[in-house]
């Protein structure tokens, strides 16, 4: 029987498939296995199915001498040298597709709450702050519909934004490494950070977008603009967002992805009014997280019975 080692507890009944047809070694904590207990249980396996906060790097992979394929629940694979796996002959799988609509409501859920102040309602009202009726200048947002919102990334969560996008009557204009065949405009990045009213980050994590968002990028917006960051928190440099944030020279900003997860409560970001803050909740939902569950117990599966996995990272 293979061996197989899973570094968290997923939901639904896929972890039972994998037991009945592996020998499974599973870390039972929600909080990250310590690194010496992966270094140590991967020596065995044939497969190995890991979560984004695993760290699989050089010395894992080569400390697992006999791993076939390693799975990851999740999309994105910014958390794994899919080059040194690949190069010793290892698969590597994740869990796109899935995952693309949670995603993109989330995004639109942080996208309207910045702009609607709907966390800072909420807030206010609890804390017993709302001791006027209705006014005609209380709490004025900015107009999602109508606006313009530019998406960085145009892969199946920027695709899936932009369908959501057509239903508020956006004009949606896009940066990626080359043009879609989608209904919005390419531009580039220049126009994009100069343009957009809201600035959706829809790219993955890799050398070329790390702090692909600094000061510079970042002062290129319009004062009037909100940036929304569901992707990966290194996208943008998150002390520089935080000075043009201190400067008053975005609207404000709203963020599901960190630099360092989870962040600290006296993080600078936790201060401003003006910035909704979710913990990493992407691809929270019930049944997007068992969808995961299922296409990353399946990649795992078929990757060691030698058939194609339902979906694998090639570079
Ligand atoms: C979540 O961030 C994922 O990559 O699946
Ligand atoms: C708002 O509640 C309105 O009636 O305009």
């Amino acid at each position: 029987m293979y061996k197989v080692l899973v570094t968290r507890r997923i939901p639904g009944p896929w972890l039972d498939l994998l037991k009945r047809e592996t020998e499974v070694d599973i870390w039972e904590g929600r909080d990250p296995p310590p690194r010496s207990w992966i270094l140590s249980r991967v020596k065995d396996k044939d497969g190995l199915l890991v979560t984004l906060t695993e760290r699989v790097d050089r010395e894992v992979i080569d400390a697992g001498v006999n791993l076939k394929v390693i799975s990851t629940y999740s999309v994105g694979f910014d958390h794994i040298d899919v080059k040194y796996a690949l190069s010793k002959g290892i698969r590597v799988t994740n869990t796109p597709d899935v995952l693309t609509d949670a995603t993109a409501d989330l995004i639109f859920g942080l996208l309207l709450a910045v702009a609607r102040r709907i966390v800072e309602g909420d807030r206010l009202i609890r804390d017993g702050k709302w001791n006027l009726p209705w006014y005609p200048e209380f709490m004025l947002g900015k107009e999602v519909s109508h606006s313009t919102l530019g998406i960085l990334g145009m892969g199946r969560i920027g695709r899936a934004v932009l369908r959501r996008a057509k239903g508020f009557d956006m004009n949606v204009i896009y940066y990626s490494r080359k043009p879609h065949d989608v209904d919005a405009k390419f531009v580039d990045l220049d126009t994009l950070l100069t343009e957009s009213d809201f600035l959706v980050v829809t790219v993955d994590l890799n050398q070329e977008t790390y702090h692909m968002l600094d000061y510079s990028k970042l002062m290129k917006m319009k004062r009037t603009a909100f940036l929304v960051n569901a992707s990966r928190g290194p996208v943008v440099k998150e002390e520089d967002l935080v000075r043009v944030l201190s400067e008053g020279r975005i609207a404000g900003a709203a963020l599901d992805v960190f630099e360092r997860e989870p962040i600290s409560p006296d993080n600078p970001l936790v201060k401003f009014p003006n910035v909704v803050l979710t913990p990493h909740l992407g691809s929270a939902t019930r049944e997007t997280r068992e969808k995961m569950a299922e296409i990353a117990v399946k990649n795992l599966l078929n990757c060691l019975k030698g058939e194609s996995p339902l979906y694998e990272v090639k570079l």
